[in-house]
C-alpha cells in the first residue's frame, strides 16, 4: 500500500515537480548605496507568550518575483527555545509550494518536503506547527520546485534567540542573494562555469551595496544567511569576531580572516560601534575550486556615527567544548559525482528520486563520510539533524563544530557524527540548487520506517 502511493506520488513530483518554469523575475534597477533595508518581522498573531502563530502568503507580485507576504526576503520568525510555532501557509502561486525550516529539527511530517507526501496544492492552505528545541538563525524556503521558487524570491529568516547570549544593543539580518540565477543558468546552460556567476551582482536584503550606520557604543549582533541557488560568498572584514554559525553559538570564539558562506550557510558576527566603520566585501570564489584571486568587491559598507566612548566587544561565553575525536570507522559513505556537462549529479551513482534510500537505527551514532569526486564543491545538507564535523581533508576542527550544512571541496573528504534522534526520512542534498534539481539529493531513513 505505502509502496503503491509512494509509486504514485513520485510519479506525481516528477510529472509536476517543474512542470510550470515560472517566468523570470524581470530586474529591478538597481543603485548602490542606499539605506540596508530590513526585512519586516513576521507578526506573532498568538497572545500566548508560548505561541508564535504566523500566516504566511505566497504568491507573485507584480515585478515578477514570488513572495511571503509580498516582501523578499520574507519576514522573518523570532522565537525562543521551547516556543511552539504554528505557520499557517497560504498558497496563490500558479504551482505547488512547501516550507522547509532549514536546521531545525521538526518532525518529519512538517519538514516540508514532498517525499511520502503531497506538496501544498495551488489555492490550498497549510499549517505548519512544531517545537523550537535549540537557538540560531535558521531559514525556511520552498522544498517543491525548489529551484525555481527560491529563486523568484521564496525564503526568509526563522531566528530562535539564544536565551545565554549577552546583550546586544540591535540585531542586523543580512540576507544575500543573487536574484534571477535559476533563469540565467537555464539559458546559459552554465552551472556556475568560473567566472560566470561572479557577474551576478550580490543583493543584501534586496539591495545594492547597501550602507548601514552603526551608533558609536553599540553592539550588533549581525545574522547572515547566504540564500543564493548557486553562489558562495567569501566575507571579509577587518577584525571579524564570529560568534556563531549554522547551529547558533560557537564552541570558541572565532576571529577569522574571512567566512566562506556555500549556499544555505549562516554565521552569526559581532559589529561594533566602534573606530571609522569597516567594508564587509566579498572575494569573488567559484565552486570551481575556490578563491578566484579578485579584488574584493564591496558588498555593505558600515559607518559609525555620534560622538562618545567605542563599543568594546561582550564577554561572551563559549562552551569551550573540543571536538569529538573520530572513532575512525564508517557508516555511512555519500560520493558525490557529477559534472555541468552531463548537466547531471549524483550521490552514489543515483539520482533522486531514483535512489536507494539507506537507514540507521532510532538513537544511532553514525560516522558519514562525504567525498566529493566531481568538479565543483557542494554543500552537503541534512535535514532534520544538525551534525558534528569530526574532520575536513582529514584535519579535525579546533573546537567542537556543529553544523546542518558543510560544504565539501573537491576531493577532500568530510567527516560526520550524526545523533540520528529524529525518526523519519530525511533529505540528504547538495544545497546548490540546480545540482539538487538535477539528482544530488538522496535519503536518510531514521528509525524503523514508521511515520
Ligand atoms: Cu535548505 Cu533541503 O534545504
Ligand atoms: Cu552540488
Amino acid at each position: 500500500m505505502r509502496r503503491l502511493a509512494l509509486v504514485t506520488l513520485l510519479g506525481w513530483v516528477a510529472a509536476c515537480g517543474r512542470a510550470e518554469a515560472p517566468p523570470a523575475a524581470t530586474t529591478r534597477a538597481l543603485t548602490p548605496g542606499g539605506a540596508l533595508p530590513t526585512p519586516a518581522p513576521a507578526e506573532d498573531l498568538d497572545p500566548d507568550p508560548d505561541t508564535v502563530r504566523v500566516a504566511l502568503r505566497a504568491a507573485p507580485r507584480d515585478d515578477g518575483s514570488w513572495a511571503y507576504n509580498g516582501q523578499v526576503p520574507g519576514p522573518t520568525i523570532r522565537a525562543r527555545v521551547g516556543d511552539t510555532v504554528v505557520v499557517e501557509l497560504r498558497n496563490d502561486l500558479p504551482n505547488a509550494t512547501t516550507i522547509h525550516w532549514h536546521g531545525m529539527a521538526v518532525p518529519a511530517a512538517m519538514d516540508g518536503v514532498p517525499w511520502m507526501r503531497e506538496p501544498v496544492a495551488v489555492g490550498a492552505t497549510f499549517t505548519y506547527s512544531f517545537q523550537v528545541t535549540e537557538p540560531g538563525t535558521f531559514w525556511y524556503h520552498p522544498h517543491f520546485d525548489t529551484l525555481h521558487q527560491v529563486d523568484l524570491g521564496l525564503y526568509g529568516l526563522f531566528v530562535v534567540d539564544d536565551p545565554g547570549a549577552p546583550h546586544a544593543d540591535r540585531e542586523l539580518e543580512l540576507v544575500f542573494d543573487q536574484p534571477t540565477e535559476a533563469a540565467r543558468d537555464e539559458a546559459a546552460l552554465a552551472y556556475d562555469h568560473g567566472l560566470v556567476r561572479e557577474e551576478v551582482p550580490w543583493l543584501v536584503n534586496g539591495a545594492l551595496a547597501p550602507t548601514v550606520t552603526l551608533t558609536r557604543g553599540e553592539r550588533v549582533l549581525v545574522r547572515i544567511l547566504n540564500a543564493s541557488n548557486g553562489g558562495y560568498l567569501d566575507l571579509v572584514a577587518p577584525g571579524m569576531r564570529q560568534v556563531g554559525g549554522d547551529q547558533g553559538r560557537l564552541a570558541a570564539l572565532a576571529l577569522p580572516e574571512h567566512v566562506v558562506l556555500a549556499p544555505g550557510d549562516r554565521v552569526e558576527l559581532e559589529w561594533l560601534g566602534a573606530g571609522d566603520g569597516l567594508t564587509l566585501s566579498n572575494r569573488p570564489y567559484s565552486a570551481h575550486g575556490g578563491s578566484l584571486e579578485l579584488d574584493p568587491v564591496p558588498l555593505v559598507t558600515v559607518e559609525v556615527a555620534g560622538e562618545g566612548q567605542d563599543a568594546t566587544p561582550v564577554a561572551w561565553t563559549f562552551s569551550a567544548q573540543a571536538p569529538t575525536p573520530d572513532p575512525d570507522y564508517t557508516d555511512l559513505v555519500y560520493v558525490l559525482t557529477g559534472a555541468d556537462e552531463a548537466g547531471t549529479w549524483m550521490i552514489n551513482g543515483e539520482r533522486f528520486p531514483d535512489i536507494t534510500v539507506r537507514e540507521v537505527a532510532l538513537g544511532a551514532s553514525v560516522v558519514i563520510e562525504v567525498r566529493n569526486l566531481s568538479v565543483t564543491e557542494h554543500p552537503f545538507h541534512l535535514h532534520g539533524h544538525a551534525f558534528e564535523v569530526l574532520s575536513v581533508g582529514g584535519v579535525p576542527p579546533l573546537a567542537r563544530r556543529v553544523e546542518d550544512t558543510v560544504n565539501v571541496r573537491i576531493r577532500e573528504p568530510v567527516r560526520l557524527l550524526l545523533h540520528a534522534t529524529n525518526p523519519g526520512d530525511w533529505m540528504a542534498h547538495c544545497h546548490i540548487l540546480p545540482h539538487a534539481d538535477r539528482g544530488m539529493m538522496t535519503v536518510l531513513r531514521v528509525g524503523d520506517g514508521a511515520r
